[in-house]
This record gives structure tokens, C-alpha cells and sequence, in this order.
């Protein structure tokens, strides 16, 4: 057991600050063709991709949810390792358009975005996935100025009932560790695996820059 005390709040835990940010990315786009940041690196992409590709339990026509889907890219790499069924959702209308006009310029037809906030009503989406993504969206949603505990509990209960029976949340996050993440998560989801990430030592130490880790959902 390990006891969970919540962050410090942050401007990443709001709206605004997110719409700004993907306002000057789609300036950036449309006048340089740059896609804005990828949030832990182009290396945390390729290995959740790589995972995902060589998961038994994942197929090409599984249902595959990028939350907080920002510009998109995760979501373009299945896309071209042949990826059927794709969907982003954003709470920012800015990054919904931003992924659409990379998805279009990318020539990669076969992604939905849709703008959805994951805290409010999920309906349409309940029971709909056989895999979840996140990566750095519960980091931001556990950041909010009001109420981040409330807003993590919703959360962690929106991706529960947007899963399928043993379907997989796939979390990335810079600001919980594994032992937090599995605490927080428990209710509703069980270890599935850890995506291995580079290490640091500090003194005898040792710990992750980011943790990556897959939970599958408990039939509850
Ligand atoms: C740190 S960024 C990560 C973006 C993207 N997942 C990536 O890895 O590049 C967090 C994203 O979560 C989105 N977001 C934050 N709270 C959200 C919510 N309640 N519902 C949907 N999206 C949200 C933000 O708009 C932003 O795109």
C-alpha cells in the first residue's frame, strides 16, 4: 500500500491552457508542417507501438482509444502498421483539428477524432474498446486547479466502463510511479505488464523518467 498524495496544481490542468498551446501548434502546422510536441519523445511512442504490434491479445481490427489524443501521432503510427479501428479524443477543439489536418496532409484516412471530455458523459463510447491509450493525460487531468482527486476517480471509472471485458489501458505518465499508478487504479483494474523505460540512478537509488504500464480492466 502505498498512500496518495496529489500533486500540485498546474496550468497543464486546465482547458485553457491546453487550447492555447494547440492554437499556436496548428499556426506552426499550416506554416512549417510541424507537428508540435510529442509529448515523452518519439522513443516512448515506438515503444508502446512496438508492444502494441507484438501483444497476442491485440489485433489489427482491435478497438484502440487514444485519450487526450493532442496531435494525433500515436495514433498515425498504428494507422501505418495497418490499424483499422482508431479513434483520438481531445477536450480541445484545437487539437482535434490539428490531428485531422495532419491526418489528411499524412494521407492517413482511417482515424476518427472526435472532441470529447473524458470526465463528463462517456455514454456513446461505454463497452466500445478492447484497448485504451494514455499518454500524459491522467499526468494532466491530475494536475486540475479544483478537484484533482475527484477528477482522477472519474477518470479511472470512464475508461473502466469505455473497456471491453479484459480490455487493456495502456498509461504513460511522468508524474506517478508504477507502485501509484497500480494503488490508484485498483478498484477497477489489475497488472497486466510493465513497458520496460530507461532508468536513472541517484545515489543508491534507482527509478524511471516515465513509467509505462499496461492494467487490464477487473469484471467487477
Ligand atoms: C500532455 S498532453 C498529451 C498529448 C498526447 N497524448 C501526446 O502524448 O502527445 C495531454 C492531453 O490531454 C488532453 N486532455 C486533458 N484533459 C482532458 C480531458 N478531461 N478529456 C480529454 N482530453 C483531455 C489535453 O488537451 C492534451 O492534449
Amino acid at each position: 500500500m502505498c498512500d496518495i498524495s496529489e500533486l500540485d496544481s498546474s496550468e497543464l490542468g486546465t482547458k485553457e491552457y491546453w487550447d492555447k498551446q494547440y492554437e499556436t501548434e496548428i499556426e506552426n502546422f499550416r506554416q512549417h508542417g510541424d507537428m508540435g510536441d510529442i509529448w515523452f519523445g518519439e522513443d516512448a511512442v515506438d515503444r508502446i507501438v512496438r508492444w502494441i504490434t507484438k501483444n497476442k491479445d491485440i489485433k489489427v481490427d482491435s478497438g484502440i482509444v487514444d485519450i487526450g489524443c493532442g496531435n494525433g501521432y500515436i495514433l498515425l503510427n498504428l494507422a501505418q502498421r495497418n490499424f483499422t479501428k482508431l479513434l483520438g479524443i481531445d477536450y480541445s477543439e484545437s487539437a482535434v483539428l490539428l490531428a485531422k489536418e495532419i491526418a489528411k496532409k499524412e494521407n492517413v484516412p482511417n482515424v476518427k477524432y472526435e472532441v470529447c471530455n473524458v470526465l463528463e458523459d462517456v455514454t456513446k463510447l461505454v463497452n466500445q474498446f478492447d484497448v485504451v491509450h494514455d499518454k500524459g493525460t491522467y499526468d494532466a487531468i491530475s494536475l486540475n486547479p479544483e478537484n484533482p482527486k475527484d477528477c482522477r476517480e472519474k477518470y479511472i471509472k470512464n475508461i473502466w466502463s469505455i473497456l471491453k471485458l479484459n480490455g487493456l489501458l495502456i498509461i504513460t505518465s511522468c508524474n506517478w510511479t508504477q507502485e501509484e499508478l497500480l494503488e490508484q487504479f485498483k478498484e477497477y483494474f489489475k497488472l497486466y505488464e510493465v513497458i520496460p523505460t530507461p532508468q536513472f540512478k541517484f545515489g543508491n537509488k534507482v527509478g524511471n523518467v516515465v513509467t509505462s504500464i499496461v492494467m487490464q480492466n477487473c469484471n467487477l
